[in-house]
């Protein structure tokens, strides 16, 4: 049957700064999904969309056809309200670990789709890969029993049936310098979280050095436009634009990050991850018709139970030791004073270098390399003291991590303005 569009048509179009109609937008997804369109053709047209932008008609015609071009997920026989979380990544972000089961200890099930890391940001499942036996993959009807039962939260790989059409265009934008387009991120984590059929939607979108979108104004739009793509597909959709320019809690890694999501389930950790945490259980509360201050269950055990079941039913073992490092070297504070900043990036980019992070998608990661902090800005630092450890299993490669570091963090005289980790909410309108 002849082809009822030209990919070369469309792009022509997209390169003049015209907007696509919607069934050759539809098309063009679906022609690349079955490998009619080619590579070189998706390439032309995801750069012009980078260079020319797209229509908010645009974006959510592109976002439909990604979830059309795969599976829909639906837990509308649950009997249980939904709620989920996506974070657009950042450093020492972990997090899902402890908010999944806080949520899920309310009654509200969490249908947790994550990712591995790729690059300076860790990936959920990465972390909790450091758990002896943790089993990431499951089937539609495991997620989905996990989910009714007493557990109500799963925290597990994506399946390949998913927004495949999502699948080629990432790693073709990965290659030819078009992820930065704000409709193509926002159609590619939604088009992914719709198609999971989540009830309801909170968005932490992160800006600063660590972020994706460093600019707080890009940060902004999109996570405007993602709401509005939830809110046009019925998706409760809320967004909080989250600091990400110094990392996240005092650790960055991967089993140091579970442990650290232990404490905060134990009613301890560090402050920012506790509010972050909160405030994120809030909104996944609040949307699901639950008036509660999630805070309670950190302190009482209820969450700390739901994260011990939910780890048990995925074949993990919530009290086995976590793997440590074979080697450590520590970084101490050259002079008294105060920290006064530390750069979510480098400390990225360092604890990647140590081993917790891949350079390709099919690299292992180190479960115990990374980096813990025993400063953040504003903290008093003393001549001599630590300031960071560094974890690893083999010593080579502290060198490169050190680089990263060198210029990652400044110790002057006073502390620096506190300012709040969630800047803004966005709603739909
Ligand atoms: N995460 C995604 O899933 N897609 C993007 O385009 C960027 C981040």
């Amino acid at each position: 049957m002849a082809e009822p569009f030209d990919a070369v048509d469309i792009i022509r179009t997209k390169r003049d700064g015209g907007s696509v109609s919607e069934p050759a937008l539809r098309w063009l997804i679906d022609a690349y999904t079955r490998e009619y369109v080619q590579d070189a053709q998706m390439s032309a047209f995801t750069m012009a969309v980078l260079l020319n932008g797209m229509t908010r008609d645009e974006i959510r015609v592109m976002t439909d056809a990604m979830i059309a071009s795969g599976e829909r997920m639906s837990f509308a026989g649950l009997g249980k309200r939904t709620a989920d979380k996506h974070s657009t990544g950042g450093v020492g972000d972990k997090i899902t670990l402890p908010l999944a089961p806080l949520v899920a200890s309310y009654g509200v099930a969490v249908p947790q789709l994550s990712g591995r890391g790729l690059g300076h940001t860790g990936g959920t499942l990465d972390k909790l890969e450091s758990i002896p036996g943790w089993r990431a993959a499951l089937s539609n009807e495991e997620m989905f029993a996990q989910m009714q039962g007493p557990v109500g939260a799963v925290i597990c790989a994506a399946g390949s049936g998913l927004a495949p059409a999502d699948k080629r265009l990432y790693a073709l934008r990965d290659v030819t310098g078009t992820v930065e387009a704000i409709p193509l991120i926002a159609s590619s984590i939604m088009s992914k979280k719709i198609a999971e059929g989540t009830e309801s939607l909170v968005l932490d979108v992160k800006f600063g050095s660590g972020a994706f979108m460093k600019d707080y104004a890009k940060a902004k739009e999109l996570a405007e436009t993602m709401v509005a793509l939830g809110a046009d597909s019925g998706v409760n959709t809320t967004a909080l634009l989250t600091d990400m320019s110094t990392p996240l809690g005092l650790t960055a890694g991967n089993a140091n990050e579970v442990r650290e999501s232990v404490e905060v389930l134990a009613g301890g950790g560090p402050a920012d991850v506790v509010e972050l945490t909160v405030a994120l259980a809030r909104e996944m509360l609040q949307m699901s018709g639950i008036d509660a201050d999630p805070a309670e269950a950190l302190k009482d055990g209820r969450a700390m139970d739901t994260w011990r079941a939910m780890i048990r039913a995925q074949d993990g073992d919530p009290d086995a030791a976590l793997p440590t490092p074979k080697e450590t070297h520590v970084v101490t504070a050259e002079r008294d004073g105060v920290m006064t900043r530390l750069d979510a990036y480098d400390v990225g980019i360092a604890a990647w270098r140590l081993g917790a992070g891949r350079a390709r998608a099919q690299d292992p990661v180190v479960h115990a390399a990374g980096i813990d902090l025993h400063a953040k800005p504003g903290d008093a630092v003393k001549k001599g003291e630590p300031l960071f450890t560094l974890n690893a299993d083999d010593p080579a490669r502290f060198d490169r991590a050190l680089e990263a570091l060198s210029g990652s963090y400044e110790i002057g005289e006073s502390a620096p303005e506190a300012t709040p980790i969630v800047r803004e909410r966005i709603a739909s309108a």
